[in-house]
């Protein structure tokens, strides 16, 4: 029988992920004001279950038993977000002292549990207020930005080394302004290019910023990279792909790596192309010290002449297995795709694995366990993908499941399970860890995967 064990690099770090609004609650404590997620899952038919944040996984007050949790499972590493809200309360910038005085306690909490925080800045609670005055479509907002990044890094930074700009600038311009499934719900290519534009530039000034104030920090960006092949070999697919290519992937990685968005899709997107400066360009592509991936599926893609967007759709295979979030595509090899080819554009970047996981109907079962076999399934072969690109001399750190728990996934509500701990919606939000919570520890603390024949 072949078996066969992969060694991954010392000191690789192995970890969870979470964002502020998908587990926190306590959406109006601490002086916290609202954000774009309070306004938009307010909103009646925006969201499946119609479910909000309010009290999302009530992390805000369970910090501590999640921490435990992560301790127990010997997870030495964490990708949290903070909340903007929390922080700068109105857009005069004052700073809300109970906000920070929160993330101090979490922190500190963390380091004492022997768990490395790497923190996001913006994983997509954009302050009401600040939408009040158009978001991200408006300049100002990047402005605001770095107001609040810095205040965050000055007073972070002496306990938190690592830090991530954006979380999937993509998803937070394109869901969020094109097709309207996120907050705030707009449905207008300019804008939305408009919106990423800003995203992109507040990420290399802030780049800059964290630099300044903490000359030891780790900085990088967050961008969700999908592997994308055409349906068919014919042209008008193959041509579809590379747009799709294009428009989600290049798009967010050419200006941060080369100062440029990508040619083929300036000229494709014409008058919808973004007001920008002239200095727009150099300041977006300010260096960083790594790249954070977040990989959920490939992209199967076929010409659309109905699509408004880039004349493109993606198309599936009945034969390859798709998440419970259908839109995803089981395939591990994607990922090992994606790492070689960041590294075979861009050159030697140290990456993260900054997301990665899948979402299942999981079930307290007789024995009170939550057994959910395809999801080790799913993180041995994506884990195994990694070793592979490593091995072929890409340049992986770590690796943040995503996620730590079940918790508020956006415009589903709570109506998918991400968590490596089930969290329990009918009795007091408990928390049981799920048997990939077990893999993982395996995993982290022999910092090896078995790959054996079936
Ligand atoms: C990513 C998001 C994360 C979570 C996962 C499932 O796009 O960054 O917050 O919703 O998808």
């Amino acid at each position: 029988m072949y078996s066969k064990i992969l060694q991954f690099p010392k000191d690789f770090a192995w970890g969870t992920a979470t964002a502020s609004y998908q587990i926190e609650g306590g959406v109006k404590e601490g002086g916290r004001v609202p954000s774009i997620w309070d306004t938009f899952s307010h909103t009646p038919h925006k969201i499946e279950d119609g479910k909000t944040g309010d009290v999302a996984v009530d992390h805000f007050h369970r910090f501590p038993e999640d921490i435990a949790l992560m301790k127990q499972f010997g997870l030495k590493h964490y990708r949290l977000s903070l909340a903007w809200p929390r922080i700068i309360v109105d857009e005069k910038g004052t700073i809300e002292p109970r906000g920070l005085a929160f993330y101090d306690h979490l922190i500190d909490a963390l380091l004492e549990a022997g768990i490395t925080p790497y923190v996001t800045l913006y994983h997509w609670d954009l302050p009401q207020y600040l939408q009040d005055i158009g978001g991200w479509e408006n300049r100002k907002t990047v402005d605001a930005f770095l107001r609040y990044a810095e205040v965050a890094v000055q007073h972070f930074s002496d306990r938190v080394e690592n830090w991530m700009t954006f979380n999937e600038p993509w998803v937070a311009s394109f869901c969020g302004n094109l097709n309207g499934a996120h907050a705030p719900g707009k449905k207008d290519v300019p804008v939305a290019l408009q919106v990423a534009h800003h995203m992109l530039l507040a990420h290399g000034k802030v780049v800059r910023i964290i630099k300044d104030i903490a000359p030891k920090a780790k900085v990088g960006i967050v961008q969700n990279l999908a592997w994308v092949e055409p349906a068919t070999q014919k042209d008008e697919d193959i041509l579809a792909a590379v747009r799709w290519d294009g428009a989600y992937n290049r798009w967010f990685t050419d200006p941060v790596f080369n100062g440029s968005y990508p040619e083929d899709m300036v000229s494709y997107f014409g008058n919808h192309m973004p007001v920008m400066q002239e200095s727009d360009v150099e300041a977006m592509a300010a260096p960083i010290d790594f790249l954070g991936v977040n990989y959920y599926t490939r992209r199967l893609v076929a010409y659309d002449s109905q699509d408004q967007f880039i004349e493109a759709k993606q198309t599936y295979r009945a034969y390859v297995p798709r998440a419970e979030f259908e839109e995803f595509e089981v395939w591990p090899e994607g990922l090992y795709k994606v790492l070689t080819s960041v590294k075979e554009k861009y050159g030697d970047i140290p990456i993260y694995i900054s997301e990665n996981g899948t979402t299942l109907k999981d079930v307290v079962s007789a024995d009170g366990c939550v057994h959910d076999p395809s999801r080790v399934a799913y993180l041995h072969d994506h884990f195994s993908a990694v070793h592979q690109a490593i091995a072929e001399g890409c340049d992986i750190r770590g690796y943040f499941v995503w996620s730590l728990l079940d918790n508020y996934e956006w415009g589903f509500g709570f109506s998918k399970r991400f968590g490596i701990v089930y969290v329990d919606y009918e009795d007091d939000l408990r928390r049981i860890p799920k048997d990939s919570a077990y893999f993982l520890a395996g995993v982290a603390r022999t910092n090896t995967v078995k790959v054996q024949s079936l």
